[in-house]
């Protein structure tokens, strides 16, 4: 295992991914962790991340300086370099010009990371500071115009630094040399799969519940169909799944869950109707946050109410992924939006929480998903928020609003299937941007909605890019859209990407 912690910069959750990418289990936790509890973890190495701080600032972000005693192989990317460069008496400062883009390095003969690899590299940076004096014992591996110091390792401690970022693509051997850094510097071993992650949640699971019960909160979207899969192939009957419709999911799919998980896979399933009551509670209220709060809080509440009328649970299972605990804000990560798995949990809370996917990212639960058997309808099933249609109705959320957001959705998914982009989008729905306009329709004026269309592709829904929909697909959609759902009379298409634009609107 590999320690990544984190200092709060945008690429860090890359470097965990690309480790696991390598066969290597990692994780990303706060830059604040203890040495007792990296101790515990018994990492082959510890990686530190990039981050936004400045090492002079009176509040930057450091590590207890007892790491660099551990005795274990340390790569500080960015920050992390300068870090390492600054707590280990080395000088750090600001740059004249910051540095934003593709970098040429030269790397110096017999450096570690470049074994085997070109020692003339195109490189990403992005960093405002720099090392400008390597600490005691290191020696500078490359330099580049700005960065007098752009590599830097003490060999014997097995210390390697750089102020570049090779977890980014843009660095050309940048794979390769958090490659050699694990395989060469650290010893992994690289057997890490999503088979070995399976057999390990298992197991931890069984530790985790005993012979108590769990009750999975089952939506039917992909993370809380595997989270289901894998707890009951944990524990089997123990497990009850509970699935709640709140009124907010797409044309169908209430219909769909209890087919496939009562009729396919014999689970214990119990359906509960709280349509009227998640809507009353969202009367009145537009705020998108307060929104998910309310969701999230009426979620766990219908929970507990249900699960106590027939039956004893101490575990609640839940499909939280890594890119909700990090949108929802780490120790140094920003709020972006408060995720329903993790920021809506009222503080008295019954249940203890069985969370076995909080460390993968969605493309990674896909993967689990098939090793587990699940069909690929569901496997393939695209991202949907747990919130549900609530927060692609933008302002309050009314009967008819939803029901506009449904049927135009509805109308989508089938004009992607009929035109067999379905895998090929990754996420495609339609939001209602809470906007009437004046329309013609026949010989009348008309005042109705605008409905959006959003589709994007992305990998893991950390970044995407708006899907480039064919204009007679787009043209069909709209068509139908407006003449099969009443009181729209716009279509329009959102071109815009993640960053700036998240994926969902609301
Ligand atoms: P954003 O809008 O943040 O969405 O770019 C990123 C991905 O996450 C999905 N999403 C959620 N998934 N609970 C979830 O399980 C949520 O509260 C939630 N909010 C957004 C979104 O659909 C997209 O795939």
């Amino acid at each position: 295992m590999i320690v990544v912690l984190d200092f709060g910069g945008q690429y860090n959750q890359l470097i965990a991914r690309r480790i696991r990418d390598l066969g290597v289990y990692s994780e990303l936790l706060p830059y604040n962790t203890s040495v007792d509890k990296i101790r515990e973890l018994a990492p082959k190495g510890i990686v530190f991340s990039g981050g936004p701080a400045s090492v002079y600032e009176e509040n930057a972000p450091k590590v207890d300086p007892a790491i660099y005693e551990l005795g274990l192989p340390i790569m500080g990317i960015c920050y992390g370099m300068q870090l390492m460069a600054y707590q280990l008496d080395g000088k750090v400062e600001k740059s004249s010009k910051r540095e934003y883009g593709k970098a040429d390095v030269e790397f110096t003969e017999g450096c570690y990371l470049v074994q085997g690899l070109e020692r003339k590299q195109t490189v990403w940076m992005s960093h405002g500071d720099h090392v400008s004096v390597q600490p005691a014992g290191f020696v500078v591996d490359a330099s580049t115009e700005h960065a007098p110091v752009a590599a830097m390792s003490h060999p014997e401690k097995k210390f390697f630094a750089v102020q570049f970022h090779p977890e980014v693509r843009h660095s050309v051997y940048g794979n390769e040399m958090i490659r050699n850094f694990l395989f060469n510097v650290c010893g992994c071993e690289g057997n890490w799969s999503m088979e070995t992650f399976i057999e390990d949640t298992i197991r931890e699971i069984r530790d985790q519940v005993g012979d108590r019960k769990v009750l999975c909160a089952l939506s039917g979207g992909v993370d809380s169909s595997v989270v289901a899969i894998l707890i009951h192939k944990a524990i089997g009957p123990q497990l009850t799944c509970m699935f709640i419709d709140h009124g907010l999911l797409r044309k169908g799919e209430a219909e769909s869950v209890m087919e496939t998980f009562v009729g396919k896979f014999d689970m214990k399933v119990v359906k509960i109707d709280a349509r009227e009551r998640f809507l009353s509670k969202l009367r009145g209220v537009s705020d998108p946050e307060q929104k998910r709060k309310i969701i999230g809080n009426e979620f766990i509440y219908v929970f507990q109410e249900e699960s106590a009328k027939f039956d004893d649970f101490d575990f609640l299972a839940q499909g939280t992924l890594y890119t909700d605990i990090i949108e929802s804000g780490t120790a140094t990560a920003q709020t972006i939006k408060s995720h329903h798995n993790v920021g809506g949990l009222p503080e008295d809370m019954k249940f203890k929480l069985v969370e076995p996917l909080k460390a993968l990212f969605k493309d990674e639960v896909r993967k689990v998903g098939e090793e587990c058997g699940l069909p690929p309808e569901i496997v393939w099933r695209q991202p949907f928020p747990g919130p549900g249609l609530a927060i692609r109705v933008l302002g309050e959320v009314t009967e008819e609003k939803l029901h506009i957001v449904r049927e135009s959705d509805a109308i989508l998914r089938d004009e992607i299937a009929k035109a067999g982009l379905n895998r090929e989008i990754w996420q495609y729905f339609t939001a209602l941007p809470n906007m009437k306009s004046v329309g013609v329709m026949g010989d009348g004026r008309t005042y109705s909605h605008t409905v959006g269309i959003r589709a994007v592709t992305s990998i893991d829904g950390m970044t995407a890019d708006w899907a480039r929909i064919p204009y007679d697909v787009l043209e069909r959609i709209s068509n139908r859209i407006v003449n099969e759902v009443e009181n729209v009379n716009r279509v329009v298409y959102d071109i815009t990407s993640k960053p700036p634009a998240t994926i969902e609107w609301e």
